[in-house]
């Protein structure tokens, strides 16, 4: 079973993201392990006290190096990490091909920093890959923490029940966007579902679904400047 330890100073904003739908059924199928430690049950002064003021001056607080120090010490002691993974707005852009490589890992740590940020320190020392999930800047990296599980997760194998349709979803072999779907009703509000796919005729819709994804994929890729 994988294992993913995550450290946060909030740890209260992970928990229902954890335990709902799919992610909460991969933990009671033993097929993850997800442990949240609170940052503040390692810091060992007398006030408990887990940020300071930065060095060198500017606005707001650093959660110090000391208590995660402790944590992912302890951590380490107890097994080895396949990667332990540092969410910021200056690591490597996530993508599939991280998430796949991270999904094949027994042992996942993710240091999650909030207020402005974490003593460098902490980066420096332990962590294997930082990732930013895209341009844009959030209070704490507990979201992206919680990015990383759900792309993670999705992919250990029993974890969706329809075990083919991980490998078959958007990007998953480079970047590819699929067909759009369609269930019942046929009709609904003056729009119709796209005849081809209530024929039943096999092929036909295999060649719809192609062309459609082709399409899409081209306009993905105009949209975003990607080649
Ligand atoms: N922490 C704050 N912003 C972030 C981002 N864009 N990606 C990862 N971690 C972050």
């Amino acid at each position: 079973m994988m294992r993913i330890d995550v450290i946060s100073a909030v740890p209260d904003s992970l928990a229902s993201p954890l335990n709902t739908s799919i992610i909460k059924r991969a933990q009671e199928r033993k097929k993850v392990e997800i442990v949240v430690h609170n940052l503040r049950n390692y810091a060992y002064d007398k006030h408990k006290q887990i940020d300071d003021k930065p060095f060198g001056g500017g606005p707001g607080m650093l959660l110090k190096p000391e208590p995660f120090f402790e944590c992912i010490e302890k951590l380490l002691s107890e097994r080895k990490y396949d990667y332990i993974i540092f969410p910021s707005p200056g690591g490597k852009f996530y993508d599939q091909k991280t998430a796949n490589k991270f999904s094949l890992a027994h042992n996942l740590m993710i240091i999650a920093g909030h207020y402005k940020g974490v003593d460098d320190r902490v980066r420096e020392k332990f962590a294997t890959d930082e990732i930013s999930i895209g341009r844009y800047v959030l209070t704490g990296g507990e979201i992206a923490a919680l990015v990383i599980i759900d792309s993670v997760v999705r992919l250990i194998p029993g974890v969706l029940n329809d075990s083919g349709s991980a490998l078959n979803d958007s990007l998953m072999d480079g970047d590819i966007i699929e067909a759009p779907y369609y269930t019942r009703p046929a009709e609904y509000k003056n729009m119709k579902v796209p005849e081809v796919l209530l024929t039943g005729h096999e092929k036909k819709i295999k060649d719809w679904k192609e062309e459609q994804s082709r399409l899409l994929t081209e306009k993905w890729k105009k949209i975003n400047n990607v080649e």
